[in-house]
C-alpha cells in the first residue's frame, strides 16, 4: 500500500536514509538534492559536470542550512568508469540515477557519445548498485520510449519504435533494468519523464529545452523559434512533481510497485502555441519590451513526436503519486526563478 508524499516526508525526516543522486549538478539532480537535504537525508552526489554546473550545487547550498549541507558529499566523476560508480554506491540505500546526456538532436548529431554515457554508463551504475546491494535503483527513463506508437494518452505497456538514438538508449536502460531484476533479483524502478521543467534547467546552449530557451529569448529580446506550426503538444511537468515521484519510487514497498516503469507527467496536454503565450504573459510582467514579441515558425524537428500525453494512473495507484503542480502553477514558479536569474 502506498502512503502519501507528505506522510513519507515526515517519516524520512524522523528516520534519515542515505541516497546517491547521479547527475546531481544537473537540473533534475540538483532539485532532488535540494529536497533530500531539506528532508534531513544523507546524500552522495556523482557528476562529471559535462552538462551540469557547479553553480547549481552552489545554489542548493544557499537554500539549505549549514548542517543540512554537511550531509552532502560530492564526487566529481564519470559513470563511464566502473570503479567510480562502485565507490559512489558504497554504503548507499537508494540510488536515483539521473546522469545521462539528454536531448534528441544531440543524439542524432553524435550517437556514439550518447550511447557511451547513456548505455555503458547506465550498465556500470546497475552493476555497481547491484554489487553494493542498494535497496532500490530508481532511474530516469523517458517518454521518448513511446516512439512512433500512435495512442494517446500513453500507457506504460504500449510502446512503439524509437525515433532517435537517444530514445534507443532509454529503451535499452529499461531492458537492462528488467533483466537485472529477473537475473539477479535486483530491485529497480524506471520513471519515464515527460518534459520536466523548472528552476535550474539550463536556458543556454544548442540543446536547451523549450521552456528555459523561450524564457531566455523573451527576456533578452532574442528570436524565439517554434518548430512546426505550434500545434505540436507536450505533457509538461513541473520539477516538484518529478522529485515527488523519485522519492515515492525509491521507498515504495516491494511487491507490485517494484520492477516497473511509470509515467511521470502531469497528465495534461499543452500546445507550443499555448506554451508561448503562457511564458510571454509571465515575462511581460517585468519586461515590457516582450509585449510585441512574436514567435518565428520554422520546419518541424527531426525525431520529434507530434503529440505527447501521459496516463499517470499507474504511478497514482502503485506509488501514491499525486502531482501538486499544474503546468500553469509550475510556470509561475519557473518564471520567478528565470526572471530573477536572467534579469
Ligand atoms: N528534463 C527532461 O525533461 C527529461 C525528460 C526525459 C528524461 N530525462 C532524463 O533525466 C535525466 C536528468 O536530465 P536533466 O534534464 O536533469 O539533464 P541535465 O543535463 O541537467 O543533467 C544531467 C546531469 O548528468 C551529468 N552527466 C552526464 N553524463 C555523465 C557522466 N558520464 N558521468 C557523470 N555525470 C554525467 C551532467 O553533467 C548533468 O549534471 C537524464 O537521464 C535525462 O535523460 C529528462
Amino acid at each position: 500500500m502506498s502512503i502519501s508524499y507528505e506522510k513519507l516526508a515526515t517519516q524520512l525526516k524522523a528516520s534519515p536514509r542515505s541516497w546517491l543522486v547521479t547527475g546531481v549538478a544537473g537540473f533534475i539532480g540538483s532539485n532532488l538534492l535540494e529536497t533530500l537535504l531539506k528532508l534531513e537525508q544523507r546524500v552522495f552526489g556523482l557528476d562529471n559536470l559535462s552538462t551540469g554546473f557547479q553553480h547549481n550545487l552552489d545554489e542548493v547550498r544557499s537554500l539549505v542550512s549549514e548542517e543540512q549541507w554537511r550531509r552532502f558529499s560530492f564526487i566529481e566523476g564519470d559513470i563511464r568508469t566502473l570503479d567510480t560508480c562502485c565507490s559512489a554506491c558504497d554504503g548507499v540505500e537508494y540510488v536515483l540515477h539521473q546522469a545521462a546526456l539528454g536531448s534528441v538532436p544531440r543524439s542524432i548529431e553524435d550517437p556514439l557519445t550518447t550511447n557511451e554515457n547513456n548505455i555503458n554508463g547506465f550498465l556500470n551504475m546497475l552493476v555497481a548498485a547491484r554489487d553494493a546491494k542498494v535497496r532500490r535503483f530508481v532511474y530516469a527513463a523517458s517518454s521518448s520510449t513511446y516512439g512512433d506508437h500512435p495512442d494517446l494518452p500513453k500507457v506504460e505497456e504500449k510502446t512503439g519504435k524509437p525515433l532517435s538514438p537517444y530514445a534507443v538508449t532509454k529503451l535499452v536502460n529499461e531492458l537492462y533494468a528488467e533483466v537485472f531484476a529477473r537475473t539477479y533479483d535486483f530491485n529497480t524502478i524506471g520513471l519515464r519523464y515527460f518534459n520536466i521543467f523548472g528552476q535550474r534547467q539550463d536556458p543556454d546552449g544548442a540543446y536547451a529545452a523549450v521552456i528555459p530557451k523561450w524564457f531566455a529569448g523573451l527576456v533578452k529580446n532574442e528570436a524565439v523559434y517554434i518548430n512546426g506550426d505550434g500545434e505540436t503538444s507536450r505533457d509538461f511537468c513541473f520539477i516538484d512533481n518529478c522529485v515527488q515521484a523519485n522519492i515515492l519510487a525509491a521507498t515504495a514497498p516491494d511487491g507490485a510497485a517494484a520492477n516497473q516503469v511509470y509515467n511521470v507527467a502531469y497528465g495534461e496536454r499543452t500546445t507550443l502555441n499555448e506554451l508561448y503565450k503562457l511564458i510571454k504573459e509571465r515575462v511581460v510582467t517585468s519586461n515590457a519590451h516582450a509585449q510585441g514579441a512574436k514567435p518565428l515558425y520554422r520546419d518541424f524537428r527531426e525525431g520529434d513526436v507530434r503529440h505527447s500525453l501521459a496516463d499517470i494512473s499507474r504511478a497514482r495507484t502503485l506509488l501514491g503519486y499525486a502531482p501538486r503542480f499544474s503546468v500553469v502553477k509550475g510556470l509561475d514558479k519557473a518564471a520567478e526563478w528565470y526572471l530573477q536569474s536572467l534579469g
